[in-house]
C-alpha cells in the first residue's frame, strides 16, 4: 500500500473512532469509552497527517512539528488538570479561538501560496481558482467570527471583562450589514482575487466577531460557548476544504452540527429562542432580574428533623442543581444516598437538562462521586413519578425546580423543570432567600409542604449524615 493510500485508511478508522465517540459520549455508562475512541481517533489522525507531511518535508520540519506538538501536548495536560470543574466553560471557550485562528491562518496561507503566488499556482488551477478563492474567503470569515467571539466569550466568563451586555445602537442591523459586507466582499474576491479585500473581509469577521458576543450577557455565555463550539467545527471543515484533508472535513461537520444540535437542547431547556442566539442578541432579554424580595411565609427545618425524615421514607427524589457545585456537595451526597440505599430507602437522582452552568454538569459530578448511573435519570424519566415521592431534596437547585414557569407572564414561562412541588415533602437546600441563576424569585420556597434548610450544601448534608 503506498503513503497515500495507508494515510487515507487510517482517516477513514479515525473518522469511524470519532462517530464512535460521538455515540459513546451521549450516555453516562459509555463516555469514558467514548473518551477513549476519540483519543485513539485523534491519536491516528496526527500520525497520519505528520506521516503524510512528511514525504514532502524535511527532517528540521518534521522535527520542528513534533516539538510544537510535544510543548502544545504539555500545555493542554497542564491546563486539563488544573481547570475547576467550574472554570470548563472558559477553557473551552480559549481552545474554540485556537480552532477560528488556525482557520484564519490556514486561509491567508491559501490565498498567498496560491492567488497570491508570484509564480502563478493559480494559473494551474485553471477554473478551480474560483472555488479555492470562494473556500479561502468563507475558510477566513468564519475562523475569525470564531476567533475573536470566543475571546471575548473567555474575558467575561474569567471576569476579566465586565459580563453586562453591549449594547450598540441598531445592533441587529449591524450585524446584518456586517454579514451582507461580507456577501459582497466574498464576490468581489472570488472575481478578482488580491490582499487589500482579503484582509478587510478578515477585519470585517473579527469585528463581527467581536460584536456578536459582546452583546450578550455574561450569564448567557455557556449558551453562546456551546454555538461557537459548532462555529469553531464549521471553520475546520472549512480549513479541510482549503487544505483537501477529508478527516478535516469530517470531523469539522461532525463538531459543527453536534455544537448546532447541543446548542439547540440548551435553548429549549432554556426556554431561548435558537435564531435569537445564532444572531447574538438574545442577552439582554435574560437574567431578567426580578429581585431577591421574599414573597410570602417560609417553613425552616433542621438537619435532624429531615434526618428523621429520611429515616422513614420510602421513596427519595434529590434534584442538584448549581448549588451542589459550588458546595462541592457531590461527595457526601453520595454517601447519603449510599446510607439510604442500604436501609431501603429508594434514591434516585432527576437531573434537568441545564441544571447547573454546562451540559452534562450534574452527571459529571455524580459520576466523579461514584453515584451508580442507574439511579440518575433525566427530568423527563422522573417528573411523573414525583407525585408518588416521599421526600424531594433540592440540592443547591432553583430555577430548574421554579414553578412559576407555568405562569405566562413569567420570564422563564416554558421551561421546562422538575415538578418537585407534587412530592409529599420538599427539602430546600441553599444558603438564603436569594434568586437563581434568572434572578426570578420561587414560589416553591413558600409552599405548604416545602422546608428550607439554609446553609452550605456540602456542610448540610454532613450534619445529616452526622445525624441518620
Ligand atoms: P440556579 O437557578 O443557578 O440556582 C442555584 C442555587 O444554588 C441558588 O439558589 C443558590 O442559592 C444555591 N447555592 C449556591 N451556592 C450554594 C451553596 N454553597 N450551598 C447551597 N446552595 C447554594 O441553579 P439550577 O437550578 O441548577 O439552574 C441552572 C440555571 O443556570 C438555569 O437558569 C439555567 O438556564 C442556567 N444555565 C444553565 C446552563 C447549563 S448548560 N447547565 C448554561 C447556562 C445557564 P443561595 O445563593 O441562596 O445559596
Amino acid at each position: 500500500m503506498t503513503l497515500t493510500g495507508a494515510a487515507s485508511a487510517a482517516y477513514l478508522v479515525s473518522g469511524l473512532l470519532f462517530v464512535l465517540s460521538l455515540a459513546g459520549l451521549s450516555k453516562h455508562e459509555t463516555a469514558k469509552a467514548g473518551n477513549g475512541y476519540g483519543m485513539a481517533g485523534m491519536a491516528l489522525a496526527l500520525v497520519a497527517t505528520v506521516a503524510l507531511a512528511g514525504d514532502d518535508l524535511e527532517a528540521a520540519a518534521i522535527v520542528a512539528i513534533v516539538v510544537a506538538m510535544a510543548v502544545g501536548a504539555a500545555i493542554g495536560i497542564w491546563r486539563a488538570r488544573r481547570v475547576e470543574m467550574t472554570g470548563m466553560p472558559e477553557l473551552i471557550a480559549l481552545l474554540h479561538s485556537f480552532v477560528g485562528l488556525a482557520a484564519v491562518l490556514v486561509g491567508w496561507n491559501g490565498y498567498l501560496s496560491v492567488e497570491g503566488a508570484p509564480a502563478g499556482e493559480a494559473e494551474e488551477l485553471g477554473l478551480a481558482v474560483e472555488i479555492h478563492s470562494a473556500e479561502v474567503s468563507i475558510g477566513v470569515f468564519i475562523g475569525a467570527v470564531t476567533f475573536t467571539g470566543s475571546i471575548v466569550a473567555f474575558l467575561k466568563l474569567s471576569a476579566r471583562i465586565k459580563s453586562n451586555p453591549l449594547v450598540l445602537p441598531g445592533k441587529n442591523l449591524l450585524n446584518l450589514g456586517a454579514l451582507a459586507a461580507f456577501v459582497v466582499l466574498t464576490v468581489v474576491f472570488v472575481i478578482e482575487p488580491n490582499l487589500p479585500v482579503l484582509a478587510v473581509l478578515t477585519a470585517l469577521a473579527l469585528a463581527l466577531g467581536w460584536h456578536l458576543v459582546a452583546s450578550i450577557g455574561g450569564g448567557d455565555m455557556p449558551v453562546v460557548v456551546s454555538m461557537l463550539n459548532s462555529y469553531s467545527g464549521w471553520a475546520a471543515a472549512a480549513a479541510g476544504f482549503l487544505l483537501d484533508n477529508d478527516l478535516l472535513i469530517i470531523t469539522g461537520a461532525l463538531v459543527g452540527s453536534s455544537g448546532a444540535y447541543l446548542s439547540y437542547i440548551m435553548c429549549k431547556a432554556m426556554n431561548r429562542s435558537f435564531i435569537s442566539v445564532i444572531a447574538g442578541g438574545f442577552g439582554n432579554e435574560g437574567a431578567a432580574a426580578t429581585g431577591g424580595g421574599e414573597d410570602g411565609e417560609h417553613t425552616e427545618t433542621t438537619a435532624a428533623e429531615v434526618a428523621a425524615l429520611l429515616t422513614d421514607a420510602r421513596s427519595v427524589v434529590i434534584t442538584p442543581g448549581y448549588g451542589m457545585a459550588v458546595a462541592h456537595a457531590q461527595g457526601p451526597v453520595a454517601d447519603l444516598t449510599r446510607q439510604l440505599t442500604d436501609r431501603g430507602v429508594d434514591v434516585r437522582f432527576g437531573i434537568h437538562p441545564v441544571a447547573g452552568r454546562l451540559p452534562g454538569h450534574m452527571n459529571v459530578l455524580l459520576a466523579e462521586a461514584k453515584v451508580p448511573y442507574d439511579v440518575v435519570l433525566e427530568m423527563d424519566e422522573v417528573n411523573d413519578d414525583l407525585a408518588a415521592t416521599d421526600v424531594v431534596l433540592v440540592i443547591g437547585a432553583n430555577d430548574t425546580v421554579n414553578p412559576s414557569a407555568a405562569d405566562p407572564g413569567s420570564p422563564i414561562a416554558g421551561m421546562p423543570v422538575l415538578r418537585v412541588w407534587e412530592a409529599g415533602t420538599v427539602i430546600v437546600f441553599k444558603r438564603s432567600m436569594n434568586t437563581g441563576y434568572a434572578g426570578v424569585q420561587n414560589p416553591l420556597f413558600f409552599r405548604e409542604n416545602t422546608r428550607m434548610l439554609f446553609g452550605d450544601a456540602r456542610e448540610r448534608v454532613e450534619d445529616i449524615l452526622k445525624a441518620l
